[in-house]
């Protein structure tokens, strides 16, 4: 392809280290689709020969065909994709071919592919983030009573509910959608046109093209444009993001699954066993889920490093911008699936749930509340009388909740039967309505307004 100017051949080693088919052709969708409008365009303007740009339609027809059949054999010499596109072209229709290749090089070439690409795969996240999302608001609807301990530094801390604990990761997930429907936003411009790097001194359409090619205009600089990596490394910060959060809900599930917890058991269909322990039931696909979180957020390191100092405008590292985006795609679209899968057959074990929450004092609080709203009494004196009477249950070996009134009024004669009221789970999490709030009723608000986002029927 670049023969002319070499009287040798490149070295085996070279021609490795070069080579990049073995896993660009991943894009072999788009590079195709973006060559049959780059060809309709030349046409259009009257660059190429009507009857030379029917010939490469119908190659690239046939090429697609041949991918989606079984692929096109692979040569190191041709490089990467794009190359094998263009000699399988020249072997379909003779020299013709060579006309693809007018006002476009393979840096705007493959700048389009891979924006087209990831474009695609932002679409695959919201999808499968949406399907979470929507596992998630079906079993919070059916738990929004259930109690269990809320937790800080994962000691007890007030009771919650578990439909309000699942919901939390409802929001996660909603920041995650709208950060990759920015990075969405942010990318689709066309960088087609831009040729090397310089732009091109025919006479293309770049708006037709872009237009074609469902971009919402071209890019504006073509040195940027060619080296610009920005929408792959705004689709790994998004990924990473998202990673995370289902690296800390599978961090959850693990915990939870545990026997000290013992709070859920994950499905048959969702767990392993060992093959030397009989009575094991091994979380792993939430452990792999945790785990995979690392590889992602590995990706993005690894691009921002590739991208960092590069000098304008296309160098060669930028070849390695694909396989990190690659395996974070495929990291994430298994997670998303496997956490949905989790969510939806997960038991929940509500009675321990329930025995936890009414461990620890964990309405400690409720009694200080209590005693600020119905006594006057300041809040840091009202938290020094509810740790006197946490002590008293502690040595009577009761729950707060127990401990009868005229216990709770030899500490603090202020104290009056009303106290009942607020003191048990149930009525601590009833209480907690302020917006945004554990009680069911907030819960409940917040999960059909979540369905109707999700286009789930009430
Ligand atoms: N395979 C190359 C890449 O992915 C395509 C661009 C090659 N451009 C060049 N000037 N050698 O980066």
């Amino acid at each position: 392809m670049w023969g002319g100017r070499f009287a040798e051949g490149p070295s085996a080693i070279m021609r490795e280290i070069n080579a990049s088919i073995g896993f660009d052709k991943r894009l072999w969708r788009h590079d195709i689709e973006a060559s049959r409008v780059h060809i309709a365009m030349l046409a259009a303007q009257g660059i190429v020969d009507q009857a030379d740009a029917d010939a490469i339609e119908e190659g690239l027809d046939k090429i697609a065909d041949e991918y989606e059949t079984g692929g096109v054999p692979e040569d190191a010499a041709l490089e990467d994709i794009h190359m094998h596109v263009e000699a399988r072209l020249a072997e379909l229709i003779g020299p013709a071919a060579g006309r693809l290749r007018t006002a476009r090089s393979r840096n705007d070439q493959v700048a389009t592919d891979f924006r087209l690409w990831v474009r695609d795969a932002i679409d695959v996240a919201e999808q499968g983030l949406a399907a979470l999302q929507r596992a998630l608001v079906a079993r919070a609807e059916e738990q929004a009573e259930t109690v269990m301990p809320g937790f800080t530094h994962l000691q007890s801390a007030q009771p919650v509910t578990l439909g309000h604990h699942l919901m939390a990761y409802y929001e996660m997930l909603r920041r995650d959608r709208s950060r990759f429907a920015d990075a969405r936003a942010r990318m689709n411009e066309c960088p087609l046109g831009s040729a090397a790097l310089a732009g091109t001194g025919f006479p293309v359409d770049r708006e037709a093209v872009a237009l074609a090619l469902d971009f919402d205009r071209p890019t504006a600089n073509s040195l940027d444009a060619v080296s610009d990596r920005d929408f792959a490394l705004d689709y790994l910060m998004a990924a990473s993001q998202c990673a995370l959060h289902l690296s800390r809900l599978a961090e959850e599930l693990v915990l939870w699954a545990s026997q000290p917890f013992g709070f859920v058991k994950l499905s048959d269909s969702f767990s392993t066993g060992s093959s030397i322990m009989p009575q094991k039931r091994n979380p792993d696909a939430a452990e792999l889920v945790r785990g995979h979180s690392g590889r992602i957020i590995g990706a993005l390191t690894a691009l921002s490093v590739t991208m960092k100092g590069l000098p304008l405008a296309y160098s060669k590292d930028m070849q390695d911008d694909k396989e990190p985006v690659f395996e974070a795609h495929d990291l994430l679209s298994l997670s998303l699936a496997a956490m949905a899968g989790m969510i939806e057959t997960v038991s929940f074990d509500a009675a321990r749930m329930r025995a936890a929450a009414e461990t620890g004092h964990a309405t400690a609080t409720d009694l200080a509340d209590w005693l600020v709203r119905e006594a006057e009494v300041p809040f840091r004196e009202a938290h020094h009388i509810t740790g006197r009477a946490v002590r008293l249950a502690d040595e009577r070996g009761v729950p707060l909740w127990e401990l009868p009134l005229d216990a709770l009024q030899s500490i603090d004669a202020r104290i009056g039967e009303g106290v009942f009221a607020v003191l048990s789970p149930d009525a601590s999490v009833k209480s907690r309505k302020s917006f945004g709030g554990t009680a069911p009723g907030q819960v409940r608000k917040r999960i059909e307004a979540a369905k109707k986002v999700l286009g789930i029927e009430t």
